[in-house]
């Protein structure tokens, strides 16, 4: 029988250098969108898949990701004293239960494939998901991941989240080789990491989402490096292409890059208008200047 994915990886162990000096002191994925950091939304689209696990591969600096999952004891006995209930209730439902966080350190910028090989002794044998925080794809109706995860129960083996990319941009993601598409779902007959321009096989291109099948460490730990010297998550999944079910699931949600300035910002803008406390005063100064 299939093994449900219950465990989900975040690798946040990048040196976020598109986002200096901000990333000096603080990680790119405690970044906030309104008023989220960037990683909570990632673990909010994971627990709604029915991810039971969260494992974080951090690296040196850090810290604050650590801090941000703790119990603030202070901050909450002075919310109480106060009679914050609001507040309080905010840091509720963003708390995780003890002992659902798990934490690794990845010790040198080796790559995503690395990161995701740095969770190896927790993962096990067991299928799990990797989450790129700093792509949010928000599609609160239906997560992203949870799309994947039912895909997953029809299809078996490993799904990756794809979305099209205008012909100018291949080059700067992993981009599949397709074959036969049903619904959703596209065969992956191959993968190219950043492809030279004019080279791409097609405009799918990987947005951050995985669900991937154990063998896959196995295949990391050859530590081969590929694309910028790094060990690189799509060309070990490229190995498993013809062993086992290999699929791309093309998400039809909003996504912002919040790796990249303009995507953070254009993300920021997005939520807000969403929002009934604050969405009108942004509104209104968008129509104002724009
Ligand atoms: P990026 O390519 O966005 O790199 O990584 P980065 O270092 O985070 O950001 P820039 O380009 O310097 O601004 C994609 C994802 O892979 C993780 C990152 O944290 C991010 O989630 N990653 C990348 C690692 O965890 N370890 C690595 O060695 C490289």
């Amino acid at each position: 029988m299939m093994k449900p994915v219950k465990k989900a990886v975040f690798p946040v162990g990048g040196m976020g250098t598109r986002f200096l000096p901000a990333t000096k002191a603080v990680p790119k994925e405690m970044l906030p969108v309104v008023d989220r950091p960037l990683l909570q939304y990632a673990v909010d689209e994971a627990l709604a898949a029915g991810i039971e696990q969260m494992i974080f591969v951090t690296a040196r600096g850090k810290g604050a990701l650590e801090d941000y999952f703790d119990i603030a004891g202070e901050l909450v006995a002075t919310l109480k004293e106060r009679g914050k209930q609001a507040e309080l209730a905010v840091l509720d439902e963003t708390q995780l239960a003890p002992g659902q966080i798990a934490y690794v350190r990845q010790q040198e910028p080796a790559g995503l494939g690395h990161a995701v090989w740095c969770a190896r002794h927790i993962t096990g044998d067991e299928p799990f998901a990797v989450l790129l925080p700093d792509e949010l794809l928000w599609n609160p109706g239906d997560p992203c991941l949870a799309q994947m995860v039912r895909a997953r129960n029809e299809v078996g083996g490993t799904v990756i989240a794809v979305m099209e990319v205008p012909e100018e941009e291949t080059h700067r993601y992993g981009i599949v080789d397709p074959g036969a598409t049903k619904g959703a779902l596209t065969e992956v007959r191959g993968f190219v990491e950043k492809p030279k321009a004019g080279t791409a096989p097609s405009r799918l291109a990987a947005v951050g989402r995985y669900l991937i099948e154990p063998e896959c460490m196995a295949i990391l730990a050859e530590g081969k490096r590929g694309a910028g010297g790094e060990i690189q998550l799509t060309d070990a999944l490229a190995q498993l292409i013809g062993r086992q079910p290999f699929h791309a699931f093309t998400y039809a949600g909003a996504r912002f890059d919040c790796g990249d300035k303009a995507g953070h910002v254009t993300a920021n803008i997005a939520l807000s208008l969403e929002r009934a406390d604050i969405g009108p005063a942004v509104r209104a100064w968008l129509k104002a200047n724009i």
